[in-house]
């Protein structure tokens, strides 16, 4: 594009910086991008029972999406058709499946037809059709437990849209993922800050270096002739069209049953895991540790390894609670521990019958800040109720009493990141040609939106 400003710019290596800073580009991102891109607007479990609704802001626009029946969630513009008024607030259910409007009782059924209008025949000379006051309905779209949502009226196909991800997502059995919990917490950063910040695990012996100690050492210590194996070069990444990605943890995981230093190797798995329990209170579970320290003692068939007899005793644990789990191959189980990207701001995690997601978007028009959620999810026994999902409205991102040590040290480079790009000292960022091509990757496919 001829007049595209330079400042804006996607370059073969890096990114412009304002891109993240200058409030004329994210007005162009609203205008073009999440006015006409597939965006995750809920999870079914957030609207369990006819007539609940739960409602999704982004930019300015704001959306009911709301259970019709037991097979039907609609989507509406969360405004009143009199005189604009938002018809609803965060979550909650309608009574009776009726929506009132708070201003002058206006009412609609949970379908968004209209119900009631106070001296119809005030309006339009009497003439008031139906149709005209009722509620305005976005496309919305059902697939593995996500509602999507595209405020477009002739948009890309979601099919084709969510193609290249959508075996991905399917095999991991994300559709059959229930909260454990969901928290949220507004970022002083752009969007695309913090989703970068978990597109690439090349941050992970300098952001986290209790998870990668050796690593960590090396980067922080001041020895460094030594030769160091960075956990992150043995990390797969993938780019989809559409502006996905995956990556991969490698063979080298501890799922996979690598170990690295001397000692019980079930013990160093577990104690391995546990940094997950215990930093992120998702993707390795409490009970998945205790499952590893089960098989201390036991012998390892030939053939088989640790991480292939711990997979086969949750397996075999999920089939006596009839729990869904994710298909047991090879290339699924290798997901675990890595990421499903689904452009432009929803990240999934899988692990063993749980994920976590991330999902980011702008706050409001502000370039510099960001609404930022994480769901912690699991599948659930067959017959244990599944409980409905419910945001925690976080307040401080630092606080150890709000997040666990592991998002706590992701978000702490975040205000410094968007700092650093708002001085005139950077003003492009570098991108690792392989490690970072993920968020390359999705930059092109936003331009292909913004330019359009
Ligand atoms: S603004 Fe909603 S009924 Fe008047
Ligand atoms: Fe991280």
């Amino acid at each position: 594009m001829e007049n595209w400003p330079e400042q804006w710019r996607t370059l073969d290596h890096g990114i412009r910086s304002g891109r993240y800073t200058d409030p004329e580009f994210t007005r162009l991102e609203h205008k073009n991008l999440w006015s006409r891109v597939w965006q995750m607007a809920a999870r079914l479990d957030e609207v369990p029972e006819p007539g609940d609704y739960t409602v999704y802001d982004i930019g300015h626009q704001s959306v009911i999406v709301v259970r019709v029946d037991r097979d039907t969630v609609k989507a509406f513009y969360n405004a009143c058709p009199h005189r604009g008024t938002a018809l609803a607030e965060n979550a909650g259910s309608f009574e009776n499946c009726r929506i009132i409007c708070p201003f002058h009782g206006w009412r609609w059924g949970v379908d968004g037809a209209v119900q009631y209008v106070l001296e119809r025949q005030q309006f339009r000379g009497g003439k008031l059709a139906d149709s005209d006051v009722a509620l305005r309905e976005i496309r919305l779209e059902i697939f593995a437990g996500f509602i999507f949502i595209n405020f477009d009226r002739n948009p890309k196909p979601f099919d084709e849209f969510i193609a290249p991800v959508r075996q991905l997502i399917e095999d991991l059995a994300i559709g059959d993922m229930h909260p454990i919990w969901w928290k949220s917490v507004t970022a002083p950063a752009n969007w695309k800050v913090a989703v970068e910040a978990f597109l690439e695990g090349y941050h992970v012996p300098a952001t986290h270096p209790q998870l990668e100690t050796t690593s960590a050492e090396f980067i922080y210590g001041d020895d460094v002739t030594r030769e160091v194996n960075f956990s992150h070069a043995d990390h797969l990444y993938e780019t989809f069209p559409n502006g996905h990605g995956r990556f991969l943890g490698g063979q080298k995981t501890p799922m996979a049953g690598h170990t690295t230093a001397a000692g019980d190797p079930v013990e160093m798995m577990a104690a391995r895991l546990n940094l997950l329990v215990e930093g992120m209170d998702a993707m390795i579970l409490k009970e998945d540790v205790e499952l590893v320290r089960s098989l201390k003692g036991k012998p390892i068939p030939e053939g088989s390894t640790l991480g292939g007899e711990y997979v086969k005793a949750l397996y075999g644990t999920a089939a006596q609670q009839q729990r869904p789990m994710p298909k047991l191959e090879r290339e699924v189980l290798d997901q675990w521990g890595g990421e499903v990207f689904i452009f432009p701001n929803l990240m999934v995690l899988p692990q063993a019958g749980n994920a976590m997601m991330y999902r980011v978007r702008p706050n409001g028009s502000d370039p510099d800040s960001c609404i930022f959620e994480i769901y912690s999810t699991k599948t659930y026994p067959a017959k244990q109720p599944v409980p409905r999902a419910v945001v925690q409205k976080m307040t401080d991102a630092s606080d150890p009493e709000q997040f666990l040590q592991i998002p706590r040290q992701d978000f702490s480079n975040i205000p410094r990141i968007q700092k650093g790009l708002h001085t005139n000292g950077c003003k492009q960022v570098w991108l690792a040609d392989y490690y970072e091509k993920m968020i390359l990757n999705m930059h092109q496919e936003m331009d292909r939106y913004l330019m359009d």
